[in-house]
């Protein structure tokens, strides 16, 4: 059976803490609360536990796992050397939601790293996350707690719905702030570059490193790519979803001619819909669910797994979603998972 702990977000309590910590030093898998999606930890250095989140998740062994730490120095040991520019994005954006890919050392066991040479690297700021570093005073290997093929969890009890019975125990610190998975840039090679989109934007990362660069979302579904986990399903519903392109206007036409057409041939449709939008898409004989207002990108980020998940459970034969418009750090973070999300593009 898998253990729910529930804590304080900010100021979690001791006792849970270190009972959740020495699960952890102990082989056990415990999921917790970060500042952007739950995590399913595992000591990073023991094989047979990495391998049991990987048997646990459903994850394909290929797809390499981002260690936490607690603090920088921490990471030294993993580590082949620390370049000056992993101090300095640490300086900045430590903790907080950025990974960094990094020439791995010997300690670091192949089964974490899907056997490349490099490692991924973060210090998470939640409260929880931290006090469970601190208390482990182990590198933690935490994959998002959801099953492979499900959208990243948020909250604990999307943990349970994907990992109920093959997990330890759950850690619940409440939903998480961010929403969305962490930023991650490779350092390894010869320009840092982004490969997944994430709270820390490229214009922020630029400000410590002017040269980095964004390896655009279009990632394929092949083995070779640089981040394997950055499949085009991934991050996605069950049901399939339509993706809507295009200034709000253009994009609420196309997506109310689209729900008409789909309801008058008798499909069930659902409308993933941002607030602003949901007294032009009421009438339309589809199911509505709303994310937050457009106008605010912090809002839809933080609740877009939670809707998909809510999407799925109405068990439509389609979700039809619009691009977001409006511009904010996080809002590129956002058209990629929707982006990713929409396996169908319009039939218009
Ligand atoms: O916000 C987050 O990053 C969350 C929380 C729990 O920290 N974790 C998370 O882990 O999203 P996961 O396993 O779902 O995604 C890890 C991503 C994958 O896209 C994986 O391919 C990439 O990081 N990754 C891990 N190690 C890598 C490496 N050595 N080189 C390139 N990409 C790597
Ligand atoms: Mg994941």
């Amino acid at each position: 059976m898998t253990e729910v702990l529930r804590v304080d977000p900010a100021n979690p309590e001791k006792e849970l803490i270190a009972r959740a910590a020495e699960c952890l030093r102990a082989g056990g898998l415990v999921a917790f609360p970060t500042e952007t999606v739950y995590g399913l930890g595992a000591h990073a250095l023991d094989r047979t536990a990495i391998l049991r989140v990987f048997a646990a998740k459903e994850r394909p062994a290929n797809d390499p796992l981002i260690v936490h730490v607690a603090a920088l120095d921490d990471a030294v040991p993993l580590l082949e050397d620390l370049p000056r520019v992993a101090r300095d994005l640490a300086a900045r954006f430590w903790p907080g939601p950025l990974t960094m890919v990094l020439m791995r050392s010997t300690l670091v066991p192949d089964e974490v790293t899907a056997g490349l040479r490099t490692v991924a690297i973060r210090v998470p700021s939640h409260p929880v996350a931290r006090a469970l570093l601190e208390g482990a005073r182990i590198p933690v290997a935490a994959p998002s707690a959801n099953l492979f093929s499900r959208p990243s969890p948020t909250r604990a009890a999307h943990v349970v719905a994907d990992l109920n019975g093959r997990i330890d125990m759950i850690v619940d610190g409440g939903p998480t702030e961010v929403g969305l998975e962490s930023t991650v840039i490779d350092l390894s090679g010869a320009v840092p570059t982004i490969l997944r989109p994430g709270a820390i934007d490229l214009d922020a990362l630029r400000q410590v490193l002017p040269d980095a660069t964004s390896r655009q979302a279009a990632a394929s579904d092949t083995a070779a790519m640089p981040s394997p986990g950055m499949l085009a399903k991934h991050y996605s519903p069950k049901t399939p979803v339509v993706l809507h392109q295009g200034d709000r206007a253009t994009a609420l036409g196309l997506m109310t001619r689209d729900a008409q057409r789909r309801v008058a041939s008798g499909e069930t449709v659902v409308l993933l819909s941002y607030a602003e939008d949901v007294s032009q898409l009421r009438d339309l004989g589809a199911r509505i669910v709303e994310l937050a207002a457009e106008a605010s990108p912090a809002a839809v980020a933080a609740r877009l797994y939670a809707a998909f998940r809510e999407c799925d459970e109405l068990g439509a034969d389609v979700i039809l979603v619009r691009s977001i418009t409006t511009s904010h750090p996080l809002s590129g973070a956002i058209q990629d998972r929707l982006c990713r999300a929409a396996v169908l593009t319009p039939d218009t």
